[in-house]
């Protein structure tokens, strides 16, 4: 489904005008390697070690995708470094073909960002997420909490919870923003450089102002970025009472 602005807003500007390139899905066991790829190339020495294929066949682990899209004339739509229109698409294609790749070029497909959801003991704690680099700052990183969110209030969770390195001003910008807030440190909690996680939670999806926020987050998101090709709808769990 596609989650359109003009229901979203009733600014007419946006009425139809805007299509985000970029859209989420549940990933499945065939996306497992593509997705190995870009968490160990967000995180290198320091990806977490478990594969996706197999957290995804734990209960209670869900892995969602953020995909680059098409735009309205069914082509890529590219942004940012790689250029837009299919001619830099072809020349990707026969460069991987003629040059070889160590990137699984065909499984990547159209993946730009993923994020492994937890849920356990009445809360959804974020295992893992990650825009690929030339994607970043498009947005992709908020499309993939929006999708954690409204996968969270699905499952029916309290709450949602994760651990973030003290250093990653970028990602502790991003949660405050979708209502995280610090709530605990734990002590030199990643082995590579002993730095200390901040624990981060949201507070509780049955209060009615986070509810709010939260509804009120989702829109500005449609309204700036568009008409967004979603497998759930991010409303229909944030309902208020009358
Ligand atoms: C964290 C990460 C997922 C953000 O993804 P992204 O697609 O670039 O994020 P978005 O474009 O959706 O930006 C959303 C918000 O993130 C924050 N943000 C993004 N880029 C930022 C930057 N360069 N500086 C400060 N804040 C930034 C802002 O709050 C931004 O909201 P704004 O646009 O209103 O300012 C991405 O940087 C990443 O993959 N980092 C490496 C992996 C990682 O650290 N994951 C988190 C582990 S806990």
């Amino acid at each position: 489904m596609a989650v359109d602005t003009a229901i979203q807003t009733d600014d007419a500007a946006y009425r139809g005008a805007l299509v985000n390139p970029y859209g989420a899905r549940y990933a499945t066991v065939a996306d497992a390697v593509a997705i190995d790829h870009v968490v160990r190339e967000a995180f290198g020495a320091s990806a977490p070690k478990t594969s996706s294929a197999r957290d995804m066949k734990r209960r209670n682990t869900t892995y969602i995708v953020a995909t680059r899209g098409t735009n309205r004339n069914g082509e890529d739509a590219n942004v940012g470094s790689e250029g837009n229109g299919g001619f830099s698409r072809r020349l990707r294609s026969i460069l991987s073909v003629s040059l070889g790749s160590s990137e699984p070029q065909r499984v990547m497909s159209n993946i730009v960002g993923l994020v492994g959801i937890w849920t356990a003991a009445d809360q959804a704690h974020i295992v893992v997420i990650a825009t690929r680099p030339n994607r970043r700052g498009h947005g992709v990183g908020e499309l993939l909490l929006i999708a954690t969110m409204t996968e969270a209030l699905k499952v029916g969770t309290a709450n949602a919870t994760l651990e973030v390195r003290k250093s990653n001003l970028v990602a502790r910008s991003l949660y405050r923003k979708y209502g995280f807030s610090d709530v605990g440190v734990r002590r030199q909690y990643y082995h590579d450089n002993r730095e200390d996680a901040i624990i981060m939670s949201t507070p509780s999806f049955s209060d009615l102002g986070y509810r709010r926020s939260l509804r009120h987050r989702f829109t500005s998101y449609f309204a700036a970025r568009g008409q967004t090709e979603l497998q759930v709808d991010p409303m229909q769990y944030l309902a208020l009472p009358e």
